[in-house]
């Protein structure tokens, strides 16, 4: 199934973790490491809270100029609506007036917590890909939907509603990312044959509308990724890198989800 060329990402999700010296001395280690990597790397991206991403931006702009990756910068989240009367909300051209490249949508602390809908999430990466962002689109079951064989059923849901409102093409530069809600922050990481079943399953569904844009998609696990399981999970056809929350606030293990 997987073909084409897809270069490695990875991927920091800090959360609402950190403040805002934490944060910047994480970043900045983190840019002077991949400045001095030589060739061979995946791309690596973070994802601070709002308020830090333009010192976040700053500090990871100190390791430029060296031979390897400059590491970029993503949001957590987008409004749906380009701008205006929306108290609390920060659109997709704020975000790249910051400085980002990338966005999350729909991660499932979203959906969970802030009432995210399926239709409402599809707005937003319909928004971020408007605003030449790289939205990174969240999938994945609850436990309980996973026990009751629901697994395929509600990510191809989650995808679908997407796909419906921006097509295969809304894809052509965009990740996507199955974090299964089990997975995360519990240390109970999918199995890479549990993973790789669901991200086979994911591309295929997007190779029913344009077999290019399918092999091209970079698709992410997460879900308790660590230094110790990354290089097993990113040996799968179908797992091109990770979305890794807590072990990236950690620079020696995120380090070594990096180079692994
Ligand atoms: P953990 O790596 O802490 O399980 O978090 C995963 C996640 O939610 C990344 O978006």
């Amino acid at each position: 199934m997987a073909e084409g060329c897809r270069c490695r990402i990875v991927a920091g999700n800090w959360k609402m973790h950190g403040a805002r010296a934490a944060l910047e001395a994480l970043a900045a280690g983190l840019a002077a490491r991949s400045a001095a990597q030589a060739e061979s790397t995946p791309e690596v991206v973070v994802f601070p809270p709002f308020p830090y991403l333009s010192a976040v931006n700053q500090a990871l702009g100190t390791g430029e100029g060296g031979g390897g990756i400059a590491v970029q910068l993503g949001a957590q989240d987008v409004s749906a609506h380009p701008q205006g009367a929306h108290t609390g909300e920060v659109s997709a051209s704020m975000l790249a007036d910051c400085g980002c490249s990338h966005v999350l949508v729909g991660h499932s602390e979203r959906r969970a917590s802030c009432g995210e809908t399926d239709e409402l999430v599809a707005r937003k990466f319909a928004r971020a890909v408007s605003g030449s962002l790289t939205p990174v689109l969240c999938v994945g079951e609850t436990l309980s939907e996973r026990n009751a064989g629901r697994t395929a059923e509600v990510v191809l849901r989650q995808l679908g509603a997407v796909l419906e409102r921006c097509g295969a093409d809304g894809f052509r530069n965009a990740a996507l990312a199955y974090e299964p809600v089990w997975a995360i922050g519990t240390g109970q990481t999918a199995t890479p044959e549990q993973a790789q079943e669901v991200h086979a399953i994911l591309r295929a569904a997007i190779a029913r509308a344009d077999a290019r844009i399918a092999a091209g998609l970079r698709i992410l696990y997460g879900g308790s990724v660590k230094g110790a399981n990354a290089a097993a999970l990113f040996a799968q056809p179908d797992i091109d890198g990770g979305l890794v929350g807590g072990a990236s606030l950690d620079p020696e293990d995120f380090w070594r989800i990096i180079t692994a």
